[in-house]
C-alpha cells in the first residue's frame, strides 16, 4: 500500500462569498472562535497520519504562512514578561506543522490549484481538505476516508446528503450505497443546473491518486469558466473503482456568512473556557423575549449609528 502522508489545502481563492472582510483578510485566516479557519483542516490533517502538508495560496495570502511560522520576537517577549500559558500557546501552533506552500498564480479553479501542487505531492496519493468545509466529528473525517483507502487501495471522496433545492451548489455523484457508509461511486458532475444524478454532494475532502493530475491536464474550462476537479476526477471513475464515503459529523460551509456563523456558535458551545457562559448568553436571549426584541437593531438605532 502506497504512503499516504500527503495533504493539500487550496487556500487561493478571493473569498467573494464574504466580501468586504475577506477584501484583504485571507477568509482562510478569520478566526473560527480563537483559531484561523485554516488551523481546523491542518489539525484534522494532523490527527488523521498526514505530515507532508502543502498549501495552495496566491497573491496577497501570505499571512497564512506567517500564522504557521516562528514568531521569535513575540515568543521572547512573552517569555520575558512570564505569559507562558499565551507562549505556549504560540509555540504550539509553530511547532504544528511544517508546510510547503506552491502559488496559484492564475485564479482558474480548483483543479488548477490541485494541479499546481504537483510537483510539490510527487508520484503518491495524497488528500486534499478544502479548508472552508470545516467538519465537526468525534473522529477526523479524513481518517474515516483514510480506511476506506487503506482497505481498498482506490480514491475516496467525502459525500453528504443535501436538500434537492442545494444539489446546484456541489459536485453530485451518482452510484450506489456498497455497505456501512461506503458509496461506490458511477459518475459525477460539477453544480448540475437540473436533473441532479442523486442528492448526495461531495464535501471539500478528498484522497486522490497521483494518475489525477493528467486528467487535470487534460481537463477544459467546466462550470462557471473554471477548470473542475470533478470533471478530472470523472475520467478516473471511468477507469476504476471510486469511492464516496458518508463521513460522521456536521459539516459547515465557513466561507460564506450564515454557515460562518452557525460554526462560530456550535464550536464556542464546546469551547471550555467559553461553553459555560456563552450558553447562558444565548438563552438570556431567546429566554427573555424582551431582549431579544431589544437586541434588534431598529432603524432609528441603525440610523443613530452613521
Ligand atoms: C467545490 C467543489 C464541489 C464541492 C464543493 C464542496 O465547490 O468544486 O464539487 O461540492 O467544493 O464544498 P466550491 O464550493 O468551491 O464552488
Amino acid at each position: 500500500m502506497a504512503n499516504l502522508r500527503t495533504c493539500v489545502f487550496p487556500c487561493a481563492g478571493f473569498g467573494t462569498r464574504f466580501f468586504p472582510a475577506t477584501k484583504v483578510v485571507p477568509k482562510e485566516m478569520l478566526p473560527l472562535v480563537d483559531k484561523p479557519i485554516l488551523q481546523y483542516g491542518i489539525e484534522e490533517a494532523r490527527d488523521s497520519g498526514f505530515d507532508k502538508l502543502i498549501i495552495v495560496t496566491s497573491k496577497g495570502k501570505d499571512s497564512i504562512l506567517d500564522h504557521f511560522d516562528r514568531t521569535s520576537e513575540l515568543e521572547r517577549s512573552l517569555r520575558e514578561r512570564q505569559k507562558l500559558d499565551l507562549l505556549a500557546e504560540v509555540e504550539t501552533v509553530s511547532r504544528m506543522v511544517d508546510l510547503i506552500a506552491v502559488r496559484q498564480k492564475d485564479a482558474l479553479g480548483l483543479g488548477h490549484a490541485v494541479l499546481v501542487s504537483k510537483d510539490a505531492v510527487g508520484n503518491e496519493p495524497f488528500a486534499v481538505i478544502l479548508p472552508d468545509d470545516v467538519i465537526l466529528a468525534d473522529e477526523p473525517c479524513l481518517l474515516q476516508m483514510r480506511r476506506v483507502f487503506e482497505e481498498t487501495g482506490r480514491p475516496v471522496v467525502a459525500l453528504m446528503e443535501v436538500q434537492p433545492e442545494e444539489t446546484s451548489r456541489y459536485g453530485i455523484v451518482a452510484g450506489s450505497p456498497d455497505g456501512g457508509r461506503r458509496f461506490r461511486i458511477t459518475d459525477m458532475v460539477e453544480k448540475p443546473k437540473s436533473n441532479p444524478p442523486s442528492r448526495y454532494a461531495i464535501i471539500g475532502r478528498y484522497i486522490l491518486p497521483p494518475e489525477i493530475f493528467p486528467q487535470l491536464q487534460k481537463t477544459p474550462r467546466g462550470a462557471g469558466g473554471e477548470i473542475q476537479l470533478t470533471d478530472a476526477m470523472r475520467a478516473l471513475v471511468r477507469e476504476g473503482d471510486f469511492y464516496g464515503y458518508v463521513f460522521e459529523g456536521k459539516r459547515y460551509d465557513a466561507g460564506e456568512k450564515l454557515g460562518y456563523l452557525k460554526a462560530t456558535v456550535d464550536y464556542a458551545l464546546r469551547h471550555p473556557a467559553l461553553a459555560d457562559e456563552f450558553r447562558e448568553y444565548l438563552k438570556s436571549l431567546f429566554d427573555d423575549g424582551k431582549a431579544s426584541q431589544s437586541s434588534r437593531p431598529t432603524a432609528r438605532r441603525a440610523s443613530a449609528r452613521r
